[in-house]
């Protein structure tokens, strides 16, 4: 077959918080197995990700912690990178679109459409905060859905249907911030004409589809957009955080934060470039019609996927300029649920990765993942399923195929690999079961069936375990030593077989076992060959997958629910690490808003004797007026940070109430300043 040249995204993931089980399961694993399983088919490939540094998610997180979105985006963009790392996620790069590069490649979309006249601008009504004046990102408002009901309902998406409106649509709307009712205020924004590409949308879609196959469960989402109709979308937006809209009179807005993330996927790859030193390199991929580009992503993100985007690059490529390539496949997943609900960090419900990373290899979560994918519905993750994959399957069938197999070798022929004899029917069935197998993943592979893949490769484990229980090689080295030899010829080449095959999925495991058969990886078709030569010397086996004991997943499954307050053993800080934290009563002498800024408060606060300056994301909770005489609570020995130019020395500490204001925690009258809180 004729090497393809392929290009393959994961959705990039928001920065606000960890990734979870949930998100491995839906744009990463699946995608990761069938980038390998590529590689080793020989084909030019290039995989790409990156975080999404933008949008209301990352605000909404930055003003739950009072930290300004850079401090969040840096802290989860490094954490979600060393998770993919330890899961074994194999990009060729993972961008961020925090870079100059995204944001000049977004402007020049912008641009582009804006030369080119296809950009509306229109004038909106959007919701408005009146309390404290400012225009209300989509998630910053909550209420029941024209379409469904669900009662916490965005502005203008239902997360629970999926349906779009017009934010006066939108039932009983309340502010996050205020938990008031906000008022509708006029407002331009640029439109982009979705409704103009209908047509041709549908076409290329079901084209795609002739010809590639595409899922059923993406289709049918595709098919209900159509049938309500595509409307125009605004591709800005109201908002101090991400790319700023590249004209004259656009100030205090941003592109949306969906048109910029997608065409993250490109600036990445230009970064790549840019890493190698072959500044055209992302052209070969992404300026090539021919490029076969699959976008992998969770169903959540199907319109913008499907619809958007192709929809963007179509209007680029009516232009002059050289032409993108359009996604062939986009084979979205369903969602994987944790213990039969929802993964909810608020309930305490999940795992994130990194946490799970930090107690279990990652071979037998990805096999544990990639047996029970949600490609076609939702799916479950289960604690007691996640041991019996480890100890039942990973350790008992494949593990023990491999482990007494070289017990043998090394005992009854030397550590090398012994000659082959007279075949019986046995033996021979045996062979042509491994030479058969490299095509049958790839069937199910190139097909995107990452799941049936998985399963069907441990068959494979499960026959070379009967084939070697059939063959009986410890009678047979009493009474013919030569058919045991022969047996455990075919077994090691069936060993061989298997670490090639599950590669994709177990490249940890996989890399070990090539060390412990003393060889290198051969090409996907060539690996149900007969690769060990007679006489090849073995290393020492090692044990892969040890087994997980009931105590350390009781562990797991006790830390569920209970909310956040339930305390995590693993975070539980001496008493030593806790005094380090100086906590102390200050008394607020000053306090003053920050020009271009909603949100913080410049405070002067006395401790003692000393008086500092502290920069507090509380503007929108308080008047300066009423923050004077306050003893708030500061953190006392935080290193200085700059914010938005002002030097602060401190952290206030505060609570968010039920209407999402902040409370900042105070100190009587009577407790002097610069006290220590302990
Ligand atoms: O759902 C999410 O996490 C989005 N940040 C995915 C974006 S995918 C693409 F547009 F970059
Ligand atoms: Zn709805």
């Amino acid at each position: 077959m004729a090497k393809e040249k392929i290009l393959v995204t994961s959705a990039l993931p928001y920065v606000n918080g960890p990734i979870h089980l949930g998100h491995l399961s839906g744009a990463y694993l699946p995608a990761d197995i069938y980038v390998r399983y590529k590689r080793l088919k020989g084909d030019d490939i290039i995989y790409i990700s990156g975080s999404d540094e933008h949008g209301v998610p990352i605000t909404i997180s930055a003003d739950k912690e009072n930290v300004s979105p850079q401090v969040i985006i840096d802290r989860y963009h490094k954490l979600n990178y060393d998770a993919f790392e330890k899961f074994g996620m194999s990009f060729d790069n993972y961008s961020r679109t925090s870079l100059p590069i995204h944001h000049n490649t977004a402007k020049e979309f912008f641009l582009e459409f804006y030369k080119q006249g296809i950009l509306k601008e229109k004038k909106t009504l959007q919701f408005y905060d009146e309390k404290n004046k400012m225009f209300l990102p989509d998630r910053y408002v909550e209420g029941t859905c024209p379409n469904c009901g669900f009662e916490e309902a965005r502005s203008d998406e239902c997360e629970n249907c999926g349906a779009l409106y017009e934010p006066k649509e939108l039932k009983n709307p309340k502010s996050k911030i205020s938990g008031e009712s906000p008022i509708l205020k006029e407002t331009a924004h640029w439109f982009f004409p979705l409704g103009k590409f209908q047509q041709r949308l549908e076409n290329y879609i079901n084209e795609m589809n002739e010809k590639y196959g595409w899922k059923e469960n993406v289709l049918q989402y595709c098919r209900g957009w159509f049938k309500d109709g595509l409307k125009d979308r605004a591709v800005t937006r109201d908002l101090d955080w991400g790319v700023k809209v590249p004209l004259d009179d656009a100030e205090g807005k941003v592109l949306y934060v969906w048109f910029e993330a997608v065409l993250g996927y490109i600036s990445s790859t230009k970064e790549y470039s840019e890493k190698i030193s072959k500044p055209n390199f992302w052209k070969k991929y992404w300026l090539d019609q021919n490029t076969k580009y699959i976008a992998f992503i969770g169903k959540d993100n199907v319109v913008f996927h499907c619809i958007v985007f192709p929809a963007m690059l179509m209007a680029w490529n009516d232009g002059e300029k050289e032409k993108y390539c359009l996604p062939q496949n986009v084979p979205a997943n369903e969602f994987l649920n944790f213990e039969g609900r929802k993964f909810s960090k608020s309930r305490n419900w999940g795992v994130d990765a990194i946490d799970f990373l930090k107690i279990f290899p990652a071979d037998p979560l990805r096999y544990t993942l990639a047996a029970n994918l949600p490609e076609n519905r939702d799916t479950d993750f289960q604690w007691k399923e996640f041991q019996a994959k480890n100890n039942s399957e990973l350790a008992a069938i494949f593990g023990n195929f491999i482990n007494r197999t070289f017990t043998f070798a090394h005992k009854q022929f030397k550590g090398k690999v012994p000659p082959k004899g007279v075949l019986n029917e046995m033996d021979k069935e045996m062979i042509k079961t491994i030479s058969e197998y490299p095509q049958k993943i790839s069937g199910y592979f190139e097909r995107y069936k990452i799941k049936k893949g998985t399963n069907e490769i441990m068959n494979l484990a499960r026959a070379g375990n009967k084939y070697f229980n059939d063959s009986e090689p410890w009678i047979t080295v009493k009474t013919d030593k030569e058919k045991c030899s022969t047996t455990i010829n075919i077994c090691l080449q069936t060993i061989y077989t298997l670490a090639e095959l599950f590669e994709p999925v177990l490249p940890f495991s996989s890399k070990k076992i090539f060390g412990m058969l003393n060889t290198e990886l051969t090409t996907w078709e060539k690996c149900g060959d007969e690769n060990l030569p007679t006489g090849h010397k073995l290393n020492k086996a090692e044990i892969l997958f040890p087994q997980i004991e009931d105590k350390m997943i009781q562990e797991q499954i006790d830390k569920l629910g209970g909310g956040e307050s339930k305390t995590d053993k693993n975070n539980l800080i001496s008493y030593d690490d806790f005094m380090k934290t100086e906590l102390k009563v200050a008394e607020v002498i000053e306090a003053e808003k920050i020009k271009k800024s909603k949100k913080l408060l410049k405070l002067k606060v006395k401790l003692g004797d000393e008086v500092r300056q502290v920069i507090a994301g509380i503007a929108l909770s308080y008047k300066p007026e009423e923050m004077i005489g306050k003893k708030v609570v500061i953190v006392a020995n935080l290193q200085p940070v700059k914010i938005m130019g002002e030097e602060s020395k401190g952290m206030i500490l505060a609570v968010e109430n039920e209407g999402g204001n902040l409370e900042v925690l105070t100190a009587s009258n009577s407790v002097k300043n610069g006290i220590r809180v302990s």
